[in-house]
């Protein structure tokens, strides 16, 4: 696509929008209360809005290489902290791909500079379930697999953060895993049992009284 394309795009955007509705911007500009807060990949083909159907306002969204939530990462931590505290959003969701190309350099053994560190948190994924993925012969299924805990392990680090420790005492907070399946468009909910992994957390990370 030509970058002036997008100028072009942008214009029939909003006249398709204001011919819809002649007041669409003007409430778009009165604030935002979005439900969702949607952590993804940042892989192009994997849209959050809209693989979901979403539209503005409805979906805060974080993407980064291969949906990571390090448990010291300031900018993920950052996201969690306004969506939880100051939106109030009461899903949160971890959407993972199949086809995931920062979960695959992780399977391998190649030295990619910065990358390094952010992607050494895939391979702690790997270690923590090491058994369960080292039992599965096939390499496309073990990647596919690696793909699915480590939506698991995101979502585990999203529950272990103290806004969201206590905004699932006080509301009805719940955090999902999902993902996008790249080969036929499909969104898989992963079904991760919240409340159990809550409270497995809590032996441990457990913040509020
Ligand atoms: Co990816």
């Amino acid at each position: 696509m030509d970058i002036n394309q997008i100028f072009e795009n942008n214009r029939s955007w909003i006249a398709k929008k204001l011919e819809n509705d002649e007041h669409y911007f003007e409430k778009l500009s009165e604030g935002q209360t979005p439900e969702f807060l949607y952590i993804g990949c940042s892989d192009s083909r994997v849209t959050a809005e809209e693989l979901m159907g979403a539209a503005p306002g409805q979906v805060f969204v974080h993407r980064n290489i291969a949906n990571m939530i390090p448990n010291t990462d300031l900018n993920s931590m950052s996201v969690i902290n306004y969506a939880v505290v100051q939106l109030k959003v009461n899903n949160i969701i971890v959407c993972g791909h199949y086809g995931c190309g920062g979960v695959k350099a992780a399977m391998q053994q190649s030295d990619l500079g910065i990358l390094n560190p952010w992607l050494r948190n895939i391979r702690d994924v790997y270690r923590i379930h090491k058994k369960e993925l080292n039992a599965i012969e096939n390499e496309e299924n073990r990647y596919r697999r690696l793909i699915e805990l480590n939506v698991l392990e995101q979502c585990i680090n999203i529950i272990k953060t103290a806004e969201v420790q206590k905004a699932s005492d006080e509301r009805c907070l719940k955090v999902h895993g999902w993902i996008f399946d790249i080969h036929t468009g499909k969104l898989i909910d992963l079904k991760i049992d919240f409340p159990k992994i809550m409270e497995g957390i809590k032996e441990i990370y457990r913040i509020t009284p």
